[in-house]
């Protein structure tokens, strides 16, 4: 946890210092050897429940990303929404199959109808992420709160997709078609929260 703190700490320090000095040098860690941008992104998701599924998801933005926590987060945020745009088309298309059962077009419903609810928290915190980068404390705070709870809302919406298939064991097919991608939202998702409060607690 304090090692943790202290990277994040160092690693907002070397961005701060590489942003207002005019030199062409790259960041460097204290000892002159260059963090490259899938470093960052590496030493970052780190702290994330699944790092493997974090720097996987992020590493393609490597360049857009450099080495900014807060475009790690914005990327962090949209390729979410990319998750749950393509876990709502494939929902939607099952939704067509021919000769699903009451209980499997019901299921399939109701997730289709959290999924709206959990990408609108989603678009809702970026918003309160912009609020919270223009703002200082105390306010900082309260918009870090109210984005963590958005992108935490937006999980629970994912999570209750995936109970609803536990409580129906003999749905197996549409489970195995549907959990998997689910599952992936909620780890992106929980990654991205890992990702807000690691930055926001280094900068606020
Ligand atoms: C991730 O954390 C582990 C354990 O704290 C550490 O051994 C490892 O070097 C870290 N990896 C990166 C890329 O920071
Ligand atoms: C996130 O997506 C928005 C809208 O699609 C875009 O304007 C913004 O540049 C993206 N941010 C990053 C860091 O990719
Ligand atoms: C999980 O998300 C990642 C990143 O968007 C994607 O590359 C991967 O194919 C997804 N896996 C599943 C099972 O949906």
């Amino acid at each position: 946890m304090a090692n943790s703190f202290i990277v994040s700490l160092l690693l907002s320090v070397l961005c701060i210092a590489s942003a207002s000095s005019q030199s062409t040098a790259p960041v460097g860690s204290p000892t002159g050897t260059p963090i490259s941008a899938q470093e960052f992104i590496k030493v970052s998701c780190n702290v994330t429940t699944d790092p493997i599924i974090c720097v996987d998801s992020l590493s393609p933005y490597a360049s857009l990303i450099q080495e900014s926590p807060r475009r790690l987060i914005f990327t962090a945020v949209n390729v979410s929404l990319a998750n749950i745009q393509s876990t709502m088309t494939l929902v939607d298309n099952l939704k067509k199959m021919k000769g699903l059962t009451f209980i499997e077009s019901g299921l399939l419903s109701s997730c289709s109808e959290m999924f709206v609810l959990g990408q609108r928290d989603l678009s809702t915190s970026k918003a309160q992420l912009d609020d919270m980068y223009k703002s200082k404390r105390p306010d900082f705070k309260q918009h870090f709160e109210d984005a963590k709870m958005s992108i935490g809302g937006a999980g629970d919406n994912f999570f209750m997709c995936n109970y609803e298939f536990d409580l129906r064991k003999e749905v197996v097919k549409l489970r195995a078609l549907v959990i998997p991608t689910v599952v992936n939202v909620t780890h992106i998702l929980s990654n991205t929260l890992d990702l807000v409060a690691k930055f926001a607690n280094a900068t606020g």
